[in-house]
């Protein structure tokens, strides 16, 4: 086996086999292929695709690349949820304490935000105290007593990825189908959930900007769960708008601690309701009742078991950027747009991501939404609050959030303005 005819095989449009596939994951891994080889390979498959049974296989080398977890040892069912990734998309959050509220454990390993969209850990970390490093004896401490642990993936988890995730991310190759969708699977079946529940974004602040692509990589994704005895779900949710009313990491904190409190914006108290049914199900528990635990404070009592069992306190005051600055509508009559990347890309720039994996985040920055699509507004009164500690960033996430990201119809022609259901689609 050498790498260069890998290449070849896949730049001339071929199909590799299950030899070359098994050989090039685990020699990258073990660094006996080059990162500019894997660059080019990566090209090739971005450029050329994947059949069916080269991305099986391609998951399969990635989850052999490392450990699996195993929660056997639970009396409970256990459910995961994963998204694509969106601007605003804090549902983990409210959604893992929900979900162990009814009866379910929820071992929600997740990742941080790079580009425009956010990252649970980062969310999380601006509790105070909160830590998302845990071992593998402590996933399975907090799961036992809270129900639900959202932490970061171990270095044992599918190494392969994390590697080739990072070369993606440089190279311009991680909008790729077959790419994205063993990358995603790959982690959630070597994390050991009994049954997954996939969130696929569509729009302008997700990986796939149309609902055919949303839906075939959805189909790609239950398939290769399904194949490995995990029972996966997917919903194809919209992320045309920002989720919820806030983009930013302690921001967000604060609008799930509402979502729990019985309160919240409504597309995302129906989006982590949607999500919780479809868990539950998966789970094998069709009558736990999710809006009930939000009702009466169950799921909040294990959201503050959860934080407290990895050192954070949910009681503490959540940190808060210096500087603001408030976006005026444009004119008044109806907002028809408000951008889910432009508000990504503006969060991003106040400091809410990150340009370079080594950088740190600030827990105050990012963007307030006071009014959504469909909203009637007048001219001059606050539509966006910018949060930063450092002003000079509000010029970069005005810039973002210019041209056509905000947009104002008259009123007479309100009846114009189509504001997408927050439920696209399903995929079974
Ligand atoms: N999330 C992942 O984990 N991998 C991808 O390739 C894209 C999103």
């Amino acid at each position: 086996m050498d790498a260069i005819s890998i290449i070849r095989t896949k730049r001339d449009g071929g199909v590799l086999s299950d030899e070359q596939i098994d050989w090039v994951v685990a020699a990258y891994t073990a660094g006996e292929v080059a990162d500019e080889q894997m660059s080019a390979l990566a090209m090739a498959i971005l450029l050329n695709g994947m059949e069916r049974p080269e991305i099986a296989r391609w998951t399969a080398a990635m989850i052999n690349s490392g450990e699996r977890m195993d929660f056997g040892a639970l009396a409970l069912p256990t459910a995961d949820k994963h998204s694509t990734g969106g601007v605003g998309d804090k549902i983990t959050l409210p959604l893992a304490p929900l979900v162990a509220a009814c009866g379910a454990a929820v071992p929600q390993l997740s990742g941080r935000g790079l580009g425009h969209t956010g990252g649970t850990l980062d969310k999380l970390e601006a509790i105070p105290g909160w830590r998302a490093q845990l071992s593998n004896a402590e996933i399975q401490g907090v799961l036992a007593d809270a129900g639900a642990v959202i932490c970061a993936a171990g270095e044992g988890l599918a190494p392969a990825d994390r590697k080739l995730y990072a070369l993606r991310d440089v190279t311009g190759t991680v909008e790729s189908l077959p790419l994205i969708a063993s990358s995603i699977m790959s982690k959630k079946i070597a994390e050991g959930t009994g049954s997954l529940v996939l969130d696929v974004k569509v729009g302008s602040g997700a990986f796939m900007k149309t609902l055919p692509d949303a839906r075939a990589l959805a189909e790609t994704m239950v398939g290769l769960g399904t194949d490995h005895g995990v029972r996966t779900v997917a919903l194809l949710t919209d992320m045309s708008t920002p989720l919820g009313r806030t983009a930013g990491n302690a921001l967000e904190v604060r609008e799930s601690v509402e979502v729990l409190a019985g309160g919240g914006p409504a597309d995302v108290v129906a989006l982590t309701l949607a999500l919780a049914r479809e868990m539950l199900d998966a789970a094998g528990l069709p009558d736990a009742d999710p809006e009930r635990a939000l009702a009466d404070g169950s799921a909040m009592d294990r959201w503050r078991r959860m934080i407290s069992a990895q050192g954070g306190d949910p009681d503490a005051p959540l940190p808060v950027a210096g500087e603001r600055h408030v976006v005026p509508a444009p004119a008044s009559g109806v907002l028809s747009t408000l951008d889910a990347y432009a508000v990504g890309l503006a969060a991003w720039r106040l400091g809410a991501g990150r340009a370079r994996k080594e950088e740190s985040v600030q827990a105050g920055a990012g963007v307030e939404l006071h009014a959504k699509p469909g909203d009637p507004v007048v001219a001059g009164q606050p539509l966006l609050t910018l949060h930063t500690d450092t002003p000079e960033r509000f010029d970069g996430a005005l810039e973002a959030l210019a041209g056509a990201a905000v947009e104002v119809v008259p009123a007479e022609r309100a009846h114009e303005v189509a504001v997408p259901e927050t439920v696209l689609g399903r995929v079974a």
